[in-house]
């Protein structure tokens, strides 16, 4: 099965966004860096980047039937806000890891609460982009 790497809104502005809280490496570099992991540990991988609630969750539901086997996903301010996302990730009873760049407990308390960490697998924060290359070992490791 297919690994899916979800980035939630804003995320497509990485390497010019407040640089000092998500550093400065662009989206297209972290995926970049992720698929050629996934391709070093032989296992498939896809990225894609939503701004809108609608488009994530839509997406979610396309991969209960497109082969995706696990999840990764960056559910950016919408970890804080979408009862739906959760809806959608429960759902189509698919496991998935949560990865955040910034340490979000260390940051205001309205990004201390997510709405989709207790139905993860794990969740990473704080590590910026190796964050999402831990995640896909776990995810690999869950697989086997
Ligand atoms: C984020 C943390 C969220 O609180 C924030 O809304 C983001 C990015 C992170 O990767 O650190 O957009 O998910």
């Amino acid at each position: 099965g297919t690994v899916l790497v979800l980035h939630g809104p804003n995320l497509n502005l990485l390497g010019t966004r407040e640089p000092g809280v998500y550093g400065n490496k662009t989206l297209g570099d972290i995926n970049l860096s992720l698929g050629s992991l996934a391709a070093d540990l032989g296992v498939r991988l896809t990225a894609e980047q939503y701004n809108s609630e609608a488009d994530l969750i839509e997406r979610v539901h396309a991969a209960r039937t497109d082969g995706t086997a696990f999840i990764i996903i960056n559910p950016a301010a919408f970890t804080h806000t979408s009862v739906a996302l959760r809806d959608a990730l429960t759902a189509i009873d698919k496991p998935f890891i949560e990865v955040h760049l910034s340490n979000v407990h260390a940051r205001e308390p309205f990004r201390h609460h997510s709405y989709l960490s207790d139905v993860a697998i794990g969740v990473i924060c704080g590590l910026g982009p190796l964050g999402y290359e831990l995640a896909l070992r776990a995810a690999i490791e869950h697989l086997n």
